[in-house]
């Protein structure tokens, strides 16, 4: 460890995932323990839970877009698909990656059965063909820049036509003590063991949510705080399905 870090601001130090090549195997097995990561830090009800809001009231048998920004592995959207499936609903996924690797162990991992669309692009210089209902991402955010939040935020407003859903994590000392013991302990692997506990610090506080969602001009989003530390912004437009 190389002294404890300072929190008052988001650190700007790149990711070793967004910058250094890894071989296939390499990124499998940082994807895995990420999925673990997600698991235990109890990642998909905070959105699903959103998805469970931004539908209430829909009846069985209609389409749920839903596109995911950044999507890694995809455990979140082959949760949304199970969810969706349960709920009724006939759901209609795209999960969106810069990282081609990312796509391939996405699709590996993914039921034959289970229909996801999988699109290589910058979120940043995207457009899809078909308005998603809503749009999603997970421990995405903090890979950006202040700047390029704000973009994203203006974009996704613009972009889902029933309303998006942020989620990230809480830039706190703990979160950070926490992964970076639980890290060690459980051997991650050491891109994870790294860009883990960096997360946290590039991640976010509730008053710069405030200021980020001002700064794109949106008003009506919603901040909520989930065991463990992580911190979501979810919209609801709520327009007719
Ligand atoms: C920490 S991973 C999160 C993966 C997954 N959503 C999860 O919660 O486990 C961040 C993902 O965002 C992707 N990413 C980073 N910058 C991106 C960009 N500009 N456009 C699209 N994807 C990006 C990375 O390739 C990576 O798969």
């Amino acid at each position: 460890m190389a002294g404890w870090p300072d929190f008052r601001s988001r650190a700007t130090e790149p990711e070793r995932m967004d910058t250094e090549p890894v071989s296939d195997a390499e990124l499998a097995a940082c994807l895995a323990d990420l999925e673990t990561v997600n698991r235990l830090t109890r990642a998909t009800p905070p959105t699903l839970g959103f998805l469970e809001a931004l539908t209430r009231g829909w009846p069985a048998g209609l389409p749920l877009r839903v596109l995911d920004v950044g999507v890694g592995q995809g455990g979140m959207l082959r949760a949304i698909h199970r969810w969706a499936t349960a709920r009724g609903l006939v759901p209609q996924l795209v999960g969106l990656d810069l990282n081609p690797q990312c796509l391939a162990a996405a699709r590996a991992a993914t039921p034959p059965g289970m229909a996801i669309d999988w699109v290589e692009a910058d979120a940043l210089a995207f457009s899809p063909e078909h308005p998603p209902h809503a749009i999603v991402t997970s421990l995405f955010m903090h890979h950006l820049d202040d700047r390029q939040v704000v973009r994203f935020l203006r974009w996704q407003e613009e972009t889902a036509s029933h309303g998006w859903f942020v989620n990230d994590l809480h830039r706190h000392w703990f979160a950070w003590g926490g992964f970076w013991l639980l890290a060690r302990v459980a051997m991650w692997h050491p891109l994870v063991r790294h860009d883990g506990p960096l997360s946290v610090r590039r991640a976010f506080v509730r008053p710069e949510w405030e200021r980020l969602l001002a700064e794109a001009g949106i008003r009506g989003a919603t901040l909520s705080w989930h065991l463990p530390f992580r911190l979501c912004v979810g919209r609801l437009k709520q327009p007719a399905p």
